[in-house]
């Protein structure tokens, strides 16, 4: 047929000139392999609609051939030629599945404003069969599950077209469950009540105040114990058991089920915990994550052989099973400069931007997290910013003093 006495109402959006070309790519190589689908709309002068294969048309269109293979439909009423249209797609087959789930979201809404709602969504009195999600299964031959697995991702892609770029349907649905998860988690940060600790920095030994607070209260955690190396220095008859595992013990019974915990480790600490915080309830993740110290680099305690020592190790644990707050994969490389040694309050101390990066994947505006081992206090300023609560516990009088100052709080509460 003529090219010429057909027309094409698609709209070249940037997606449908991108497929566009990438049809030409394969029509120059290998050829149009089915013919597109045209309806008759006038016999005089004689004009034809394309209603399948409507970007193949306008590739062929582009390359500048005159006559294009076509079968040929005439006198369709509107339901007809989108059905036709709407199963010509799903025929082809290798479409991207985002283009497949809108195509069986497409064809049962179709078939529901021909035939009604199905049982579940009838009006009681309606004397209509109506149409579910069964029929649309038998009429493509699919599982009941599949096809409502389908309209439910078509549904999310139309809400959040940015899932067009994960690679399978699987994982799509993954990730929309997460997604659906942690939504809930959000609601649950900004509406559950707040706790009277909430804001308050403590003055004493963490475990202790830990066992004084209500249980899963905390819906994180981000913190930064002292190292085995720097606790065998003040005192070589200390082990790291002696003090720190009482307290992630007590942490444990402070953290909401689904919470999250980041914690800064040296090499062998890190090997420790993996190995000793399941004992008390707690999920390590097997890797580290690590924060890349930019711009730190100095030849300092380094051997002529040896890298720069311009990172740190993150451990990553959990309560129970929760959903990191974010809807692709999240890397384990945490990227930022350190505190100028001149801005120091605190020789261990973290940048706010780092501590605000984490609080980001592990909770939400309004949520209630804890670092038991404060030190400068960075968490509660980062928490600030991001607009997240805390709680914060030192046993050190003179940092204890130094957070009050950077907080801007008087001091008056202590617990022992
Ligand atoms: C490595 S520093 C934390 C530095 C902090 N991340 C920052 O960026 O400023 C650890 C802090 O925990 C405090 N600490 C150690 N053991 C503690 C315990 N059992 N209870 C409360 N605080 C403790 C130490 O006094 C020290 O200030």
């Amino acid at each position: 047929m003529l090219i010429s006495d057909i027309v094409c109402d698609l709209q070249p959006t940037p997606e449908v000139n991108s497929k566009i070309d990438e049809l030409l790519e394969s029509i120059k190589e290998q050829g149009l392999f089915h013919p597109i689908t045209v309806h008759e709309l006038n016999t005089s002068p004689i004009t034809f609609e394309v209603i399948a294969g409507k970007k193949r048309f306008l590739a062929i269109q582009k390359l500048g051939v005159h006559i294009i293979p076509c079968e040929v439909k005439k006198g369709l009423d509107g339901y007809q030629k989108e059905e036709i249209s709407l199963h010509e797609n799903l025929k082809r087959g290798q479409l991207p599945w985002h283009e497949e789930v809108e195509l069986v979201q497409k064809l049962h809404d179709l078939r529901q404003r021909q035939h009604g709602l199905g049982i579940a969504n009838r009006p009681v009195n309606s004397d209509k069969k109506g149409w579910g999600m069964r029929d649309t299964a038998n009429e493509l031959g699919k599982a009941l599950g599949s096809v409502s697995m389908d309209i439910q991702l078509a549904r999310m892609v139309r809400q959040n077209p940015a899932l067009k770029n994960i690679r399978d349907k699987a994982t799509a649905m993954k990730v929309i469950k997460q997604t659906t998860k942690r939504l809930f988690a959000e609601e649950e940060a900004t509406v559950s009540g707040m706790q009277d600790c909430a804001d308050e920095v403590f003055f004493g030994e963490a475990a202790s105040i830990l066992n004084q607070l209500p249980e899963t209260i905390f819906d994180f955690c981000i913190t930064d114990p002292p190292w085995l190396k720097f606790a065998k220095a003040d005192d070589p008859t200390l082990t790291r058991d002696a003090f720190t595992l009482p307290v992630f013990k007590a942490l444990y019974r402070t953290m909401k089920y689904e919470s999250m915990m980041y914690m800064f480790v040296g090499a062998e600490d890190f090997e420790f915990y993996k190995h000793e915080l399941p004992k008390i309830g707690w999920k390590v993740q097997s890797h580290p994550c690590v924060w890349a110290k930019e711009g730190s680099l100095s030849r300092t305690g380094v051997r002529s052989w040896e890298h720069g020592r311009d990172l740190e190790l993150i451990l990553v644990a959990a309560k129970g099973s929760p959903v990191i707050a974010s809807s692709t994969q999240v890397s384990s490389l945490f990227s930022h400069a350190v505190v100028p040694s001149k801005s120091l309050v605190h020789p261990n101390e973290k940048p706010t931007g780092l501590i605000e990066s984490m609080l980001r994947l592990c909770s939400y505006v309004g949520s209630l997290g804890v670092d038991p081992f404060a030190g400068s206090g960075v968490m509660a300023s980062a928490c600030r910013k991001t607009k997240r609560h805390y709680v914060l516990i030192e046993r050190e009088n003179d940092r204890y003093k130094k957070i009050l100052d950077r907080l801007g709080k008087k001091e008056k509460k202590e617990k022992t």
